[in-house]
């Protein structure tokens, strides 16, 4: 996923405020990313752009070395649909869906897998993260820590190459944050590539690469 020049522009009060300032980086594969960041930076907006959901002002976005400024519509949402596995800040599972049929539905959307390997998948994932026993639980009846995995087994569902995570563990305690961000680091292991935005200092021991986003740009920090 290479950014080129990429800036985003708001219009506020009739005033327009660059938001991301002619940005260049390349996400590979195989690592986990941490972003941060002050509230207002910019990292949600630079997470939707990365996630094919809101288009940049200027500058290319390659993704799977195509341009995403030249595909139409329908194209975007294949890309989105077969490549990029989201997980939200407020989680958004549906409420009146089991954990199972949570992971189901991407599956069933993208409707490329047979329903019994759709239900087989989705449990495979959900014990992966240690839901076995609650596979057929709303989330109402989840705890926070359970909701965010059951999400991240959505997030995995068709097997995309790229997970973005927005500020996943923001309504976690430390125990539920660090489990949710060495599930992240083992995915990063196992080749996917890995985009977490967050501000709670426990990623550090985890992230490959940390990023700072200051003034629309993005930077490299030591940890
Ligand atoms: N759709 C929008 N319209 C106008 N301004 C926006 C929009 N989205 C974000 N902004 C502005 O862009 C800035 C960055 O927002 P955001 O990306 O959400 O930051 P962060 O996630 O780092 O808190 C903020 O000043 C915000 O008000
Ligand atoms: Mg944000």
């Amino acid at each position: 996923m290479n950014l080129e020049n990429i800036s985003k522009e708001f219009k506020k009060k009739g005033e327009n405020i660059k938001v991301l300032d002619n940005i260049n980086y390349n996400f590979v594969a195989n690592k986990m990313y941490a972003i941060f960041g002050q509230s207002g930076s910019g990292k949600t907006t630079l997470i939707n752009i990365l996630g094919l959901l809101e288009k940049p002002t200027s500058g290319n976005y390659i993704f799977n070395n195509a341009r995403t400024d030249k595909l139409n519509n329908d194209k975007i949402c294949d890309l989105r649909k077969e490549n990029i596995g989201y997980v939200f800040q407020n989680v958004e599972l549906n409420d009146y869906l089991t954990a199972l049929e949570n992971v189901e539905l991407p599956m069933l959307i993208n409707n490329k897998i047979p329903r019994k390997e759709r239900k087989e998948k989705a449990i495979e994932l959900l014990e992966k993260f240690g839901i076995k026993k609650r596979i057929n639980h709303f989330p109402k009846e989840l705890s926070g820590g359970e909701q965010q995995r059951v999400a991240i087994a959505r997030a995995l569902a068709n097997d995309p190459k790229i997970i973005l995570c927005d500020e996943p563990t923001s309504s976690l305690d430390s125990k539920n944050t660090k489990r949710v961000f060495k599930i992240l680091k083992n995915l990063a292991e196992e080749g996917y590539c890995v985009i977490v935005v967050s501000h709670n200092e426990l990623i550090f021991d985890y992230a490959d690469v940390c990023l700072e986003l200051e003034n629309g740009k993005l930077h490299e920090v030591t940890k």
